[in-house]
């Protein structure tokens, strides 16, 4: 096995495939991942940046019934729209794969044999939710109850994304079945389970205490309190029938834990890679030299840092991950992302809606980046990182620095002359940039990194502000020349260090400047930014100015609110349809005489007055106008109303009810209500204008 220390083996989460992509999972994980890959890559690091779609598990199916189509019409479709954004979004993965790919099925069945030949599992026959309509067992997200853990009443059966704690279907409180919705009952079947309990004292060493001070400490932390609780044997196989099927006998009907085959999806996904580009996979995955890291979301934790790495130390010949770096959330608008509530910003819309402005979303992603907290994304916020950062500071430097040199200089770098102080220590301020990102860039702080590439452009800005060449050229051709010397070497430093937060920008202020990174004339290399100031020499030739970044108008913006406002609305017509559906409907009452009717003495009445009762948390004293009379009726519908609310409101009053007291006041007669869908009190005031108080109702 090759010995290289300079190996990168970067996965990013597998995204399932039951949705397109949308911001939260480009903020948590593959925006910084990209940046990642792309700056090892720039230290001439051999990188292997891997990823493909997640095509198994209860959401796939889930969401096939749903649309009335299979579950592989539905990864077909959903693999083809990730796999496409990903690509003009400009996600430089190295391979992208599927785990419905025949590779990805081999893999993992040999993997989980192995395991079995070597008797890493335990057999286990043990009683498992079913549902009796359904005929099916219920594994995973196709049971919801409550968190033991947070008392979340939304959590699956392999987990509660609340607290994000990893869970057993059995061990959720009020178990409901997801495809009928009925209480399950217990069935005994057969599992093969992984006892990660065995595991505990090898990652109480390789994460509590190798890995103490590297690991981000929302990583550490989670990791540290399922350690703490106690691990327990995790099952790694399901009666499912969408899946890899489990390959040792008396298993039929049975497929592989999506958690199980998934993580392997790095593996096979490594393969498929390597085969095409002529690579050894098995240095990337199996030589202690290489280092391995995980970008996921937070949710992905306890997958990735217990149960994998269990199972890559079950199997004996693989590395471990370096580090895991997760993120937290990012919310949208102030709420939680929602596939299903379509309360998100889809990649592939965003695409088609600011076309060629990739770089603004990784910018504002990375700007706003959940790295220790959630974060919000707003379209406001989104508006000014463009139009006072990116336009404004990066893009207006450069474009006067291209614009000014055809301007005095006929689009050539000049010759200097001697170099003022302040030329000194800003091309002195220039070195240290690629050691300061780099170091941020390390330690996985990626808005630290992108903050001080911008300072970059700031320093630049600040430097033609102060140095003004516009003015010098009229007494001093000289110094103009030099201060466009100057910044043309700062402009071509952006070009390079911009490269892993703005790729899109970076290739065409790369072609502005006419210079590839490798190119030997202008030696524009990371590293060589540190010793080298002179990276344009003096008569190298720069192509015409192009704009880099434009305005984003209000207009834009806004269609982007309505769009989320027009979801808002949907989702609230569908949950009042939806509480509607549910709600049960009283049974009819006793058939009654139409004389029984007839004693009923309804009228249209006006509530003329309206004070809280004390003390009574529901009930209202109104004093109403009956036509016949004003009369004090106590209602019970405070809860629904203020006093202030009701008066003037035209109402149906049943007068002759024998009047009764209601904490001391006795209330007169009976105001006719209803309940909403959502159980909110509504009058049943008839359609009143022009009808008189006391007008009779029958
Ligand atoms: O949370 C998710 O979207 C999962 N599909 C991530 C899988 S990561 C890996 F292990 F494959
Ligand atoms: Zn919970």
């Amino acid at each position: 096995m090759e010995q290289n220390p300079n190996r990168y083996t970067i996965t990013a989460a597998l995204p399932y495939t039951n949705g397109p992509v949308h911001i939260g999972h480009l903020a948590g994980v593959y925006v910084p991942a990209d940046i990642y890959a792309r700056y090892q890559r720039l230290q001439n690091k051999d990188v292997a940046f891997i990823c493909g779609s997640d095509e198994h598990g209860v959401p796939i199916t889930i969401k096939a019934k749903k649309e009335g189509i299979t579950p592989q019409q539905v990864v077909d479709k959903y693999h083809g729209i990730i796999k496409k954004s990903f690509e003009e979004f400009g996600i430089s993965f190295d391979n992208y794969s599927r785990t419905s790919a025949e590779i990805h099925h081999k893999t993992a069945s040999e993997f989980f044999k192995k395991l079995y030949e070597d008797g890493k599992f335990t057999e286990e026959v043990t009683e498992q939710l079913y549902d009796e309509e359904a005929n099916q067992f219920l594994a995973d997200r196709y049971i919801t109850g409550t968190c033991p853990k947070c008392g979340n009443e939304e959590a699956y059966g392999d987990q509660c994304e609340k607290c994000g704690s990893s869970l057993n279907a059995t061990d959720l409180i009020n178990p409901k079945s997801a495809i009928s919705g009925n209480v399950p009952v217990l069935k005994e079947t057969k599992h093969w389970f992984l006892p990660l309990n065995e595991y505990e004292d090898f990652l109480k060493q390789w994460i509590l205490v190798d890995h103490k001070k590297d690991w981000k400490t929302n990583v550490y932390g989670q990791c540290k309190s399922w350690i703490d609780d106690g691990l327990r044997p995790r099952a790694v196989t399901r009666d499912l029938d969408w899946g890899i099927p489990v390959p040792v006998e008396g298993a039929e009907g049975k497929v592989l834990y999506v958690w199980f085959d998934a993580p392997i999806g790095y593996i096979s996904s490594t393969k498929e890679w390597a085969a095409r580009e002529g690579k050894n996979w098995e240095d990337y995955w199996k030589n202690e030299n290489t280092k391995m890291l995980h970008f996921i979301g937070k949710d992905n934790i306890v997958f990735h840092c217990i149960i994998f790495p269990s199972m890559l130390k079950a199997e004996g010949s693989y590395i471990l991950p370096e580090n895991v770096p997760a993120n937290e959330f990012l919310n949208l608008e102030g709420n939680k992302i929602s596939t299903s509530k379509n309360w998100a910003v889809w990649l592939h819309e965003y695409l088609e809606d600011f076309p060629n402005q990739q770089d603004v979303l990784r910018y504002t992603l990375t700007a706003n980046a959940p790295e220790t907290k959630d974060n919000d994304f707003t379209w406001a916020d989104f508006q000014t990182r463009n139009n006072s950062e990116l336009v404004a500071i990066f893009g207006n430097f450069i474009n006067r620095v291209v614009v000014l040199t055809h301007k005095y200089c006929e689009g050539v770098v000049p010759q200097p002359a001697s170099f003022s102080e302040i030329d000194k220590q800003t091309l002195n301020e220039l070195t240290a940039y690629p050691s300061v990102i780099a170091s941020s860039l390390e330690r996985y702080r990626f808005r630290e990194a992108q903050a001080e590439m911008m300072n970059l452009a700031r320093l630049g800005n600040k430097y033609l502000a102060d140095e003004e060449p516009w003015k010098t050229i009229k007494t001093d051709e000289e110094r103009t020349k030099t201060v466009m010397y100057v910044a043309l070497q700062i402009a071509s430093a952006l070009a390079v260090l911009s490269e892993p937060f703005l790729p899109f920008t970076s290739e065409k202020l790369k072609l502005m400047l006419n210079v590839k990174s490798s190119a030997v004339e202008t030696s524009l290399r990371w590293n060589d930014i540190s010793k080298n100031t002179e990276l344009l020499k003096t008569g190298h030739k720069i192509n015409k100015a192009e704009l880099l970044f434009s305005k984003i108008e209000d207009e834009q913006i806004q269609a982007q609110l309505d769009k989320l406002q027009a979801s808002k609305k949907m989702n609230a017509s569908t949950s009042s349809a939806q509480a509607a559906a549910n709600k049960k409907v009283e049974p009819q009452k006793e058939t009654i005489q139409f004389d029984d009717f007839m004693k009923l003495d309804m009228r249209v009445g006006t509530i003329i007055e309206a004070e809280k009762m004390p003390k009574a948390d529901k009930l209202l004293v109104l004093k109403v106008d009956t036509g016949i009379d004003v009369r004090t009726i106590v209602s019970g519908i405070a809860q629904s109303f203020t006093a202030e609310e009701v008066i003037g409101k035209k109402v149906t009053v049943l007068v002759n009810l024998a009047p009764r007291k209601l904490r001391g006041v006795e209330s007169q007669g009976m105001i006719l209500m209803t309940e909403d869908a959502e159980g909110k009190l509504v009058f049943m005031n008839p359609d009143t204008d022009g009808v008189e108080n006391g007008a009779t109702i029958n």
